[in-house]
């Protein structure tokens, strides 16, 4: 494990839950560290900017004093989710925020700034980016990220199409630091290949959107848990950038999934304007047919648990 020992001996499954763009709140985040794995949020999901400082106490309290109550068994620690982008103009006052909670991990998204990683460095904090391919992983790491995601094919949300075979293997090739890796994880079978790849930890979404903590619809909810793969289509029209989403909520908007006119990049806009799509268009990843239920996060990473042990015993004997 390349992590800082002080993120890694708190894990009690080598997951990070990743941020989920309207979907992560804070009762997500605080079950999913006292369930022993990292918990994140989009720091764009505290809406109106003065809510980010309203959950940034409300999530460093219920820790601490989880902590006190659980001497031997404490919580994981946290990340903020920042996207890095020209339209994100909240970006300088929540990185501020950041900066005066101490946010022990923060995850960029979409651009690699050095004066961010300074900003969190400054306090002690690490900085994981994610990353499609090789460039913009050199990219991070040359503009001070401490370690990467990699978001290889099938991930929800913004994915790339890379195999995480060929991604870890080539990212190994040349960075010995923090990996994790997204993209379809959704079993505990899948964490321990992810390590077994080369990654640290596994970074998982979609498979939180059917929990009870998350801030989705009952309908998205439920959609999740009945999926399988072939229900998602990936495409770049709704944010400029290319995603994976599922075919039923493109369906209910009206449009033809096998139709979808073609976007491009210079339609990213962070600002208030993106909620309504991802509101509306749902995200998830090709990992969705492992998700049968919608169950508390907990539950969730106790099944894991139990598959990454089972998982284990299968492959070493
Ligand atoms: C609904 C949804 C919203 C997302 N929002 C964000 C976000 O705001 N910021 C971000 O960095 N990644 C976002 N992602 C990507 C996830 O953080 C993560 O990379 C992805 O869910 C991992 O793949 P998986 O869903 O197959 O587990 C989102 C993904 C989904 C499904």
């Amino acid at each position: 494990m390349t992590l800082p020992s002080n993120i890694s001996n708190r894990l009690r499954l080598p997951v990070i839950g990743a941020p989920l763009f309207i979907v992560s709140n804070p009762d997500l985040v605080i079950a999913q560290c006292t369930a022993g794995i990292v918990g994140s949020f989009p720091a764009l999901n505290a809406r109106p900017a003065p809510v980010l400082e309203e959950w940034l106490i409300r999530i460093t309290e219920t820790l601490a004093a989880y902590d006190a109550a659980h001497p031997d068994l404490p919580s994981a620690p946290f990340a903020v989710n920042q996207i890095v982008h020209r339209t994100n103009d909240r970006l300088q006052h929540d990185l501020e925020m950041c900066v005066k909670y101490r946010v022990p991990i923060v995850i960029t998204s979409l651009g690699a700034r050095q004066d961010v990683n300074d900003a969190v460095h400054s306090y002690g904090g690490i900085v994981l980016h994610d990353i499609i391919n090789i460039p913009f992983a050199r990219k991070a790491l040359e503009k001070g990220a401490d370690g990467l995601i990699a978001v290889a094919a099938g991930a929800g949300g913004h994915a790339g199409t890379l195999s995480p075979f060929a991604l870890i293997a080539e990212i190994r090739a040349f960075f010995d630091g923090p990996l994790a890796l997204s993209g379809a994880i959704a079993t505990g079978g899948g964490i321990l290949a992810a390590q077994a790849a080369g990654a640290d930890v596994a970074y998982i979404g979609s498979a939180f959107i059917a929990t009870t903590e998350a801030n989705a619809a009952d309908a998205y909810k439920q959609s999740i848990a009945s999926s399988t793969a072939s229900d998602i289509v990936y495409t770049n029209l709704f944010t400029g950038v290319h995603g994976n989403y599922l075919r039923s909520s493109i369906v209910a908007a009206g449009m033809d999934p096998e139709a979808l006119p073609q976007s491009d990049p210079t339609h990213m806009n962070f600002g208030s304007a993106t909620s309504k799509a991802w509101r509306d268009i749902w995200g998830a990843g090709q990992g969705v047919g492992s998700v049968g239920d919608v169950v508390p996060a907990a539950s969730r990473i106790a099944q894991w648990r139990d598959e990454y042990e089972a998982a284990r015993k299968r492959v070493l004997g």
